[in-house]
């Protein structure tokens, strides 16, 4: 039986760009799902497709057992998404923009106000809950439009890049909330560019390039597929780089790599603390400095490195990434007149804003 987000062979192109290039998904019922990948990976395209925001141009989706094109406004009922842009009217206070979507899914007067409430003191706006969001941080904002988005508990959330924007503060307690949504039994899809976030609180990681994923699994099985542990070292003077590669390729059990601006040098190993002593006391006889050293697992950098060629990071700038298109350029949104409300083309929440082709939305429930 498939799981309560489930898609099959999406497509979806803009212009000359594959936004989507035949993505399958499949997230079984109560798990978190982490769409990982770089900018301009089709996080956000995926998210609008299985929300009904947008057609696909191949595919099928499927989510909380409704058929996405045939039966979108039943789709909207089950369930929540927060944009990646802050969908919040800033000409009403913090308060009033909660309370009035839990007026539009019908809650009670005083069942709206009290949610509000909640939500306001849980993410930290109660001090500012009675003052107009256009007075708002970029990051109170999100916080916000997070709120917003967990008025009432749907049984499927979609959350693009949720704490994009936030401190470590807020994004703890956004993880916090989060692990409790699950707990409860809410299905969750999020984006994410942070390793650490898809690490810390996705069951299953897709790992998403170009249209594609390119590797799924656990964080533990994406980081098994490249090897063990590596030794990482910082030496102090650039003029050591190449002994001590010389050094590391003595103890490496694999490629190694070397970046020199920073003047530091990785080889994977196995033999974990012992032979980090070695290596500290071969490199000490060669004369080399050492400013850091130390014995890490892979990150999903490392997963990202070994299936692209190219860190997370460099991804931003290759290929189709950027999406500086117009904002209503090639939308085709499912189904029109929406259930809730929908707010486009308003940027927030200390995201990059390269990306002007992407809309902030929000989909109702029940
Ligand atoms: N409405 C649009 N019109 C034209 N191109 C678009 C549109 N929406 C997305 N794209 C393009 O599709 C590709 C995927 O974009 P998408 O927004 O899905 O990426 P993303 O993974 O969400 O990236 P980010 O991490 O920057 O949010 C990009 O190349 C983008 O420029
Ligand atoms: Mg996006």
């Amino acid at each position: 039986m498939p799981g309560a987000i489930y898609a099959e062979g999406l497509v979806k192109s803009f212009g000359a760009v594959r936004a989507l290039d035949g993505v399958d998904l499949d997230v079984p019922e109560g798990t978190v799902l982490g769409l990982l990948g770089p900018n301009g990976a089709g996080k956000t395209t995926a998210v609008r497709v299985l929300t009904t925001l947008l057609q696909p141009d191949r595919g099928k989706a499927v989510v909380a057992g409704i058929d996405v094109l045939a039966h979108p406004d039943k789709v909207r009922r089950s369930i929540g998404l927060s944009g990646q842009f802050a969908a919040v009217d800033e000409y009403l206070t913090g308060r009033e923009n909660l309370t009035m979507v839990g007026r539009l899914y019908q809650m009670s007067g005083r069942a709206a106000k009290r949610r509000a409430a909640e939500l306001l003191e849980r993410f930290h706006l109660g001090d500012a809950a009675d003052r107009t969001a256009k007075t708002y941080s970029g990051g109170m904002r999100r916080r916000l439009d997070l709120a917003a988005a967990l008025v009432v508990s749907p049984p499927v959330m979609f959350m693009d890049e949720p704490t994009t924007g936030l401190d470590p503060r807020n994004r703890q307690e956004l993880w916090d909330v989060i692990q409790e949504l699950v707990a409860g039994g809410t299905t969750l899809l999020l984006t994410t560019q942070y390793l650490e976030e898809a690490d810390r609180l996705a069951h299953d990681i897709c790992v998403v390039d170009h249209g594609k994923v390119i590797a799924r699994g656990t964080a533990d099985q994406l980081k098994a597929r490249t090897g063990g542990e590596r030794v990482e070292v910082v030496v102090h003077d650039s003029e050591h780089l190449t002994v001590a590669e010389e050094v590391l390729r003595g103890f490496g059990k694999g490629e190694g790599t070397v970046d020199p601006h920073i003047r530091k040098l990785t080889v994977p190993v196995t033999g974990g603390a012992k032979l980090l002593a070695e290596v500290i006391r071969e490199l000490d006889l060669r004369g080399v400095e050492i400013d850091d050293i130390g014995l890490r697992r892979p990150t999903l950098d490392d997963v990202f490195l070994s299936l692209t060629g190219h860190h997370v990071e460099d991804a931003e700038c290759d290929g189709a990434g950027g999406g500086s298109t117009d904002a209503s350029a090639g939308r085709a949104d499912a189904g029109g007149g929406a259930v809730g409300r929908q707010k486009r083309g308003r940027k927030g929440a200390g995201t990059a804003g390269v990306e002007a082709g992407v809309t902030s939305d929000r989909e109702g429930v029940k």
